[in-house]
């Protein structure tokens, strides 16, 4: 009932509603529709509201509510189930909690800050309260664990290109799934599974954005690689529509790589924004590092490299980290 009341308040936004109207037309009393604008006002949505004319919506809230991703997202899958958290340790962990007893396909997790974020490779995240985009989705693809990187790939396709819809900034990827904008990193993406030998259990697709992070956070930190959104554009970004772009590409690059099973149109799009490949690159394993150049990225999302002795190998996202020559990118 108080999303019939919000729909009610947003779709009038230009006039005052009146607590009778409001109430003859959702066949409820005038007491609780006034509690139903209390808890609304309670939740962050700036509503005027006087005795005589009644009711005006003026503003939402900047926070990702269910409600109000549902209203901007028309998918079948990814994001029909939305678990909201003010806080949690890390969406990831709680997206494994949920898995391990049945779940919805496509479950979105969202928090508004993480606790414990996790990175790769056994790193933090820093996720601060109503900053970023800080996300578990939840899947069940009919897939080879073997193919899994490939979900990855897309996820990081998905993002940049939401990126571009909404801030209008040119995001690229690092190989597997770091966004990029400016040479700096204002994505990462951890996915964790649950599999048998032939089989996944469960996909966990985590997306951590910087999206209105301020600098001082990441030089207080030394974090000298990373930005925000919010940084390179010069201006506050909309997180709730930067969201539902996600969930919306995502979705459909999702539904077309499970469905058809074929990822080369994907692949080379995602190539398209790739700032890895032609490059001189690190790679890092276990403290080792070898040299090489980045030729391509094969259909199972692995990075071909030419290594300096010739040798041509195809390298899986996992425990590997992948760097410029002379430094991040
Ligand atoms: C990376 O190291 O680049 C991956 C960062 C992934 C961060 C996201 S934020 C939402 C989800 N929950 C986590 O704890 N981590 C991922």
């Amino acid at each position: 009932m108080k999303k019939t009341v919000l729909e009610e308040l947003r779709e009038n936004s230009a006039e005052y509603l009146s607590g009778e109207e409001l109430s003859k037309k959702l066949g409820v009393s005038r007491t609780s529709i006034w509690k139903h604008i209390k808890k609304l006002k309670e939740e962050g949505y700036i509503i005027e509201s006087s005795t005589k004319v009644g009711y005006k919506l003026i503003e939402a809230p900047d926070i990702l509510y269910p409600k109000e991703i549902e209203r901007l997202i028309d998918t079948e899958i990814v994001g029909k189930e939305i678990i909201f958290m003010e806080s949690v340790d890390s969406t990831n962990n709680y997206a494994k909690m949920v898995a391990a007893d049945s779940f919805i396909e496509g479950t979105l997790i969202i928090a508004e800050e993480q606790t414990l974020g996790k990175g790769r490779m056994g790193r933090g995240w820093i996720s601060p309260k109503g900053k970023g985009i800080w996300v578990s989705i939840m899947l069940k693809p009919d897939m080879k664990p073997e193919q899994a990187m490939q979900i990855t790939i897309i996820a990081a396709y998905a993002v940049a290109k939401a990126i571009k819809e909404v801030t209008n900034l040119e995001a690229l990827i690092k190989w597997p799934n770091d966004i990029v904008v400016n040479g700096k990193k204002v994505c990462g993406i951890l996915t964790e599974m649950g599999a048998e030998i032939d089989a996944i259990n469960y996909l966990i697709v985590g997306i951590g954005i910087n999206t209105n992070i301020d600098k001082i956070s990441f030089t207080k930190r030394g974090l000298n690689t990373a930005t925000s959104l919010k940084i390179e554009a010069g201006k506050t970004i909309d997180r709730k529509l930067l969201l539902s772009k996600i969930i919306l590409n995502f979705e459909k690059l999702y539904l077309d790589l499970v469905r058809k099973l074929d990822i080369t149109n994907i692949i080379s799009s995602y190539k398209k924004l790739s700032i890895t490949l032609g490059k001189d690159i690190r790679i890092i394993h276990n403290d080792e590092e070898q040299l090489g150049f980045a030729k391509d990225i094969n259909n199972s999302g692995q990075l071909v490299v030419i290594l300096k002795n010739g040798e041509e190998i195809e390298i899986v996202s996992g425990e590997v980290s992948v760097r410029g020559i002379y430094g991040y990118v």
